[in-house]
């Protein structure tokens, strides 16, 4: 399969070493691969490399500064944390490796580091001796039992002159490398029917009834779950959203078509998850012709329920593993279990939309997803990273199963 980073957010952590001018060439390749890539240089870096260089690059203003009032104030060191899908410090320094181990918060990519809520990657580049060190070795083995993945470095000439580990991993193999970084496989062989975005419900030929979803939270979805190796089916009203790569888009307009092409679809799907805002009515009769003004102060338009979509699939026989969403604005988790039981869904996922900076149309989200016996809290992140969080829930409860 072709690697992408289609719609990925790459925070690019650049530390002081030679291997500093090979970011410039990583910028490139993580752009060419589809990703939004965003740079934060350590002082030491800025000695090998101007900032200036990497900000024409990355289309990007730099950030170096922790404690830049104007900079902080464009975007905080807790804003890029959680703007970032992914953090690749790269060269990662000798230094910069120890700080991390530390948990020093001493200059802004390390702070950005701590207060990270995605993955973070290291691409260790120094010296042969410097790579041999104890004190290295120790300080990589921690990180790596934390979770932190370690690219490279390759063995080869030096800048000193010393032959031997250290070299950064080419820009072009680490771009892979990263990309990779997005695949789990926690869905491999299972195929996902995915609905996301509004209906629209016809009032006449020009007019419709609709609502403000932008379909992002589907279409992260459909993304994730390619991404964990599964085949993904995305039924989606209209959007605006780029269809992610290796996802079949089935385009529905009304609430109707949704159902019909679920329902044509759904016994291929061995997990269904419903995140469209679907219309609850549409018109009874839809006008063959514009409607006039008749002169009146008011109009009625009669309406009629649609199908519920997502409990239709839940209530067939061999029903698949079936996710719903609860937008709520009070007494959210109690209102999304009760969702949960009466259209007989496996998971729910409860989004809090009383905070208008999360949710609807926007590009973050913090939801509690629910099982009848499991409650996990996803704080406030990037739609894909959810996406991600979500696909790894369901696939732990494919894998273990409702505990009883
Ligand atoms: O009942 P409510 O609209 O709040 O339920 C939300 C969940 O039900 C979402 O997962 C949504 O996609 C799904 N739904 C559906 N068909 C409908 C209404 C909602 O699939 N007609």
């Amino acid at each position: 399969m072709m690697k992408n980073l289609m719609n990925r957010r790459i925070l690019l952590g650049v530390s002081g070493g030679i291997a500093a001018y090979k970011s410039a060439e990583l910028i490139r390749r993580l752009q060419d691969l589809g990703a939004d890539v965003r740079v934060v240089m350590t002082r030491a870096a800025q000695e090998f490399i101007t900032p200036l260089t990497l900000q024409a690059l990355s289309g990007n203003p730099v950030h170096v500064d922790l404690l830049d009032p104007a900079a902080e104030a464009a975007m905080g060191h807790i804003e890029l944390a959680r703007w970032a899908d992914l953090i690749v410090v790269a060269p990662a320094s000798a230094d910069v490796i120890a700080r991390l181990t530390l948990g020093k918060g001493d200059d802004l990519l390390t702070t950005v580091c701590l207060a990270r809520r995605c993955d973070l990657v290291v691409a260790p580049a120094m010296n042969e001796a410097m790579w041999h060190n104890q004190t290295t070795q120790d300080n990589l083995q921690v990180l790596k039992q934390r979770g932190i993945q370690q690219i490279g470095p390759a063995s080869g000439g030096q800048a000193c002159g010393d032959v031997g580990m250290g070299r950064m991993s080419e820009p072009s193999q680490l771009a892979v490398e990263i990309a990779n970084c997005f695949e789990s496989g926690e869905l491999a062989g299972k195929t996902v029917m995915i609905t996301a975005g509004p209906t629209r419900e016809a009032i006449d030929p020009v007019r419709y009834i609709s609502n403000h979803s932008s379909g992002k939270m589907g279409y992260a979805l459909a993304q994730a779950a390619v991404d964990a190796g599964a085949k993904v089916v995305l039924v989606s009203g209209p959007t605006t959203l780029a269809c992610p790569e290796h996802v079949e888009r089935i385009d529905v307009v009304s609430a109707q078509q949704m159902y019909d092409a679920c329902m044509s679809r759904v016994q291929d799907a061995d997990i269904v998850v419903a995140s469209a805002a679907v219309a609850d009515f549409r018109p009874v009769t839809v006008a063959e012709q514009k409607m006039k003004k008749t002169g009146q102060e008011t109009m009625t338009i009669e309406m009629v329920k649609n199908p519920d979509i997502v409990a239709s699939i839940a209530a067939l026989e061999t029903a698949p593993f079936v996710v719903g969403f609860a937008a709520e604005t009070n007494d959210v988790i109690a209102y999304a279990k009760y969702k949960m039981q009466r259209k007989k869904l496996n998971m729910i996922i409860a989004n809090d939309v009383s905070d208008a900076s999360i949710g609807f149309n926007t590009d973050h989200n913090a939801v509690t997803v629910l099982t009848a016996d499991t409650q996990q809290t996803l704080p406030e992140a990037s739609k894909f990273q959810l996406a991600q969080s979500i696909v790894t829930a369901i696939s732990k409860e494919l894998t273990n199963g409702p505990s009883s």
